[in-house]
């Protein structure tokens, strides 16, 4: 039978600027999940990209004294860079300047028209220039006429555009949402989805007039019509079709997971649905919106400068390890609907309470006794499963069964709680069983190393010690979504099977104590370095080196 399948997307950024914690943290977090449904033996299909047709890519280009693609080539390739330092593991990345993305939004478009949900006509509205949108009137008047995202005073315009029947699609999107209580999440959201849906809907622009200005050169042509060109907000939601409209990917539709930030909800939870409904399209799954990076509190903005940018997540990871960076993001950040504070004290205490005290120094502890008092061969846990009230194998199942539901859940920090939580567990039974005691009471390793029988102390300890290296294992493998580095480094070193991606198992199975992917008593279990080692709290903040 082949793997269930899985799809998992990213916004696609603005290439005006070079990523920052931001960009970074969606692209982490959808990076996350995908990691753990691959361990789940799914067939994951895993989408970024970057959003390259919007007015502020020329006006940015011309300060740089670039043309927009040239600005677009250099900023979506200062993303390609960021991603292979977070070690993100996309299966593409499209560009929506590319071939294969413009000719696809023509075929959407005249598919559009070609169904009557497309037609011309005059629209007047509050126009937010900094973001390239309109604004409802309830919007635009709550805001005080200001952008409700950079403060920037709201303009009136009106142009003659093309327009796509939203207000058609209301009531059936209002019974999906409804129906469909996962649809959009976290819940404080989907309120707010929901009490503006309770205005009504509007149709929508889909295009914007050219005129002799350098910007409105830029975007896709509006088919058969060369006067107006694609908005570059309906331009870019088509992305997460377009990237895998191919014969061979089609199967992979409808994405189980729209991952973004709440500035973009309205887009991916109201227009494009309604889009894909006229378009005949199932919709997705999930569209989740978490809520943001802030700095003492305050939005985080050039103008302030106070951005966390990726030279500022170079110097960390440079410093702590790119296991440290993802960790920390993963955990601290702004996954539900608050928005979260960046700081150095918390990642300094979150790294060494989780990272260097928790998973590091349980596996070194063991490893290292393993290595002591067996010789470094993986020790046996003969007929001892239960020792001093544990029942390991059961104790493993339960944190893998929730941290699976969590996943599932898109609550990746709750899942990946199930990790810390075992590996805690491991260090109780550590000094519950106090092997380092019973070492002292051992006969003298027969030579050969590991075998045991004949001293009964020493098959004990040999059973602690491979129940401990069991569940380490298995918290290991729950964590290894958020610090591959340091996982590869623990199965490595412990000769532990690699769990194969996207192929068939469940993650219980790979976690499963006794199972296939086990610990082969008798095998060689090398000591290793330190993971992590424990951070200063003294140290100030590591500062970037480099800036554009
Ligand atoms: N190009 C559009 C998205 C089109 S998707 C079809 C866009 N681009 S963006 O570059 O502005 O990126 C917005 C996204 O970046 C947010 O939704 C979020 O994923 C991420 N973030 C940007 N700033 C952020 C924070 N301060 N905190 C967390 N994430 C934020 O909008």
């Amino acid at each position: 039978m082949p793997a269930p399948r899985c799809y998992i997307t990213t916004p696609i950024y603005y290439v005006n600027d070079r990523p920052h914690i931001g960009h970074c943290y969606t692209t982490l977090v959808a990076d996350v999940a995908v990691r753990f449904q691959r361990l789940m033996g799914k067939d994951v299909f895993f989408l970024t990209g970057t959003d390259e047709h919007a007015d502020k890519v020329v006006a940015s280009g011309a300060e740089h004294g670039m043309t927009p693609i040239q600005w677009a080539d250099r900023n979506a390739a200062e993303y390609v860079k960021a991603y292979a330092l977070m070690g993100f593991t996309h299966d593409d990345f499209i560009r929506t300047t590319q071939e294969r993305h413009k000719s696809k939004v023509v075929e959407y478009i005249r598919k559009l028209q070609a169904a009557g949900d497309i037609y011309k006509g005059d629209y007047t509205g509050w126009y937010d220039t900094s973001q390239d949108e309109y604004l409802t009137e309830t919007v635009a008047k709550e805001s005080n006429y200001k952008s409700p995202v950079t403060g920037k005073p709201l303009a009136q315009r009106t142009e003659q555009n093309y327009f796509f029947r939203l207000s058609k699609y209301e009531a059936r999107l209002k019974a999906h949402i409804d129906a469909n209580p996962l649809f959009i999440q976290p819940d404080a959201r989907k309120n707010e989805v929901l009490g503006r849906l309770r205005d009504g809907l509007l149709d929508v622009p889909v295009s914007r007039a050219i005129t002799a200005e350098a910007a409105s050169q830029w975007g896709i042509r509006m088919p058969d019509d060369p006067a107006h060109r694609v908005y570059v907000w309906i331009d870019a939601l088509f992305n997460y079709l377009s990237a895998i409209d191919t014969p061979e990917r089609r199967a992979y539709w409808p994405p189980t997971v729209h991952a973004m930030a709440k500035d973009i909800l309205w887009f991916h939870a109201v227009i494009w649905p309604c889009m894909l409904m006229a378009l005949d399209e199932p919709l997705p799954r999930l569209v989740y919106a978490h809520a943001y990076w802030v700095r003492d509190g305050r939005k985080m903005s050039k103008s302030l400068g106070n951005f966390i940018d990726i030279d500022v997540l170079e110097a960390y990871i440079t410093r702590y390890s790119r296991d440290a960076v993802r960790y920390y993001l993963l955990t601290q950040g702004p996954m539900g609907a608050n928005d979260a504070d960046f700081s150095h004290e918390k990642f300094v205490e979150v790294f060494n309470a989780d990272l260097a005290n928790g998973i590091g120094n349980a596996t070194s502890r063991v490893g290292n006794m393993i290595a002591k008092y067996f010789d470094g061969a993986c020790p046996d846990a003969q007929s001892n499963r239960g020792e001093a009230g544990h029942d390991w194998p059961s104790i493993i199942a339960e944190h893998v069964e929730r941290a699976i539901a969590r996943a599932d859940a898109f609550d990746l920090t709750g899942a990946l709680a199930e990790g810390v939580n075992l590996a805690k567990r491991v260090d109780g039974y550590i000094n519950a069983t106090e092997p380092f005691k019973l070492a002292k009471t051992l006969a003298p390793l027969p030579p050969g190393g590991a075998g045991g029988g004949l001293d009964p102390a020493r098959d004990r300890l040999g059973a602690i010690l491979y129940h401990c290296a069991e569940a380490l294992r298995a918290a290991t493998l729950l964590l290894s979504p958020a610090i591959p580095d340091a996982a590869a480094a623990v199965f490595r070193n412990w000769n532990c099977q690699p769990v194969e991606a996207g192929a068939g198992h469940t993650l219980a199975q790979a976690a499963k104590y006794g199972g296939e992917h086990s610990l082969v008593p008798g095998t060689a279990m090398v000591k290793g370095e330190a993971l992590f080692m424990r951070a200063d709290p003294a140290e100030t903040a590591p500062v970037a080196k480099t800036g554009l």
